[in-house]
């Protein structure tokens, strides 16, 4: 290999700009010309690649989102859109990609390696919606953004004795809640595993207002009700005093935690050596210190995951 691209595709996601900082200075140290491509899938198609230096990544590490855009395609799924973007790479001889994304980029990758292009998959979304029992890049970042915004919600809540309703992003994927609900404490939980129950709902509300509490806390995953409806359905049949707040994206902008930057560092330097080894067509995902593979294939396949005891531990303790 003497070339290769990088992309970063579908929702940015802090801890991106780590991992491109890694395949650039690695491939550079390889003896490997890297470039990448502006504004993922979209950018490939248009012809918007650089071959960058090492100063290109500088002062890289500390910022949130990706330095070099990102977009989303729905037709990248046709196959004229494709060639388009093979034969951009191929005019600058470049026969290897690495794709930082999600699923959806994931699905883009396995057409592209389908069609003769080498291509390694990197994790990278805030929703941790991948299959694999990993950890995607900028999950941590996002859930300490969520954390600080509800202890401060929790604030001024508590003030006015309200219950808030608090609706996080995860796509239709309930991490971010799950674990947004043990950090912060959350009384009553909604994401696509627990689903809901609007009159249990009430009723535990009801039972917290008897108790004198002072705040109620409701997590919500996006894309299952309307958190303002919620709201207002609560202290109509509770009477407690009720606010919704969408966090919407500020979720996806922070500054990338320590977490998010080391793995980028390390799943990107992995991503590269699984391209001079000549491996395509898979994702690198990291896992109680250990970096793994997977297909993409698998990857985009229907997410299996053992959360052990979270939800039970999340319902007794919350
Ligand atoms: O996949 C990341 C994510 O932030 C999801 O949590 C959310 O549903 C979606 O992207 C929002 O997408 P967009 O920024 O295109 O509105």
């Amino acid at each position: 290999m003497k070339r290769l691209a990088i992309i970063t595709s579908g929702g940015d996601a802090p801890g991106m700009n780590a991992c491109l900082r890694a395949v650039v200075r690695g491939a550079l140290n390889n003896g490997v010309e890297p470039f990448v491509v502006y504004d993922g899938y979209k950018g490939l198609v248009e012809g918007k690649i650089l071959q960058v230096h090492r100063r290109f990544v500088s002062e890289i590490l500390n910022r949130g989102g990706t330095i070099i855009g990102t977009a989303r395609l729905p037709e990248f799924t046709e196959l004229e859109v494709r060639e388009k973007a093979i034969s951009n790479l191929k005019a600058l001889g470049i026969n290897d990609l690495v794709v930082i994304g999600g699923d959806g980029s994931f699905r883009g990758a396995i057409d592209l390696d389908n069609m003769g292009l080498n291509v390694v998959g990197i994790c990278g979304t805030i929703d941790n919606d991948i299959n694999c029992s990993g950890y995607t890049i900028g999950f941590d970042t996002a859930l300490n953004t969520i954390v600080d915004c509800i202890d401060k919600i929790r604030v001024t809540s508590s003030s006015h004795t309200r219950c808030s309703i608090v609706e996080v992003m995860g796509r239709h994927c309930g991490d971010l809640a799950l674990y947004a609900s043990l950090a912060c404490g959350a009384d009553i939980l909604i994401d696509p595993n627990t689903g809901y129950d609007f009159d249990k709902i009430v009723e535990d509300v009801k039972r917290m207002k008897h108790e004198g509490r002072k705040h109620v806390l409701i997590v919500v995953s996006e894309r299952i009700l309307d958190v303002e409806e919620l709201a207002k359905n609560i202290e109509k049949a509770t009477g407690f005093e009720s606010r919704a707040t969408v966090l919407g994206h500020l979720q996806r902008g922070g500054i990338p935690s320590a977490m998010d930057r080391v793995t980028g560092s390390i799943l990107g330097y992995k991503a590269l050596e699984l391209l001079m080894n000549k491996e395509s067509g898979k994702m690198v995902y990291f896992l109680d210190n250990h970096v793994y593979t997977k297909t993409l294939e698998e990857v985009v396949e229907h997410r299996d995951i053992d959360y052990l005891d979270l939800y039970k531990i999340n319902e007794i303790i919350g």
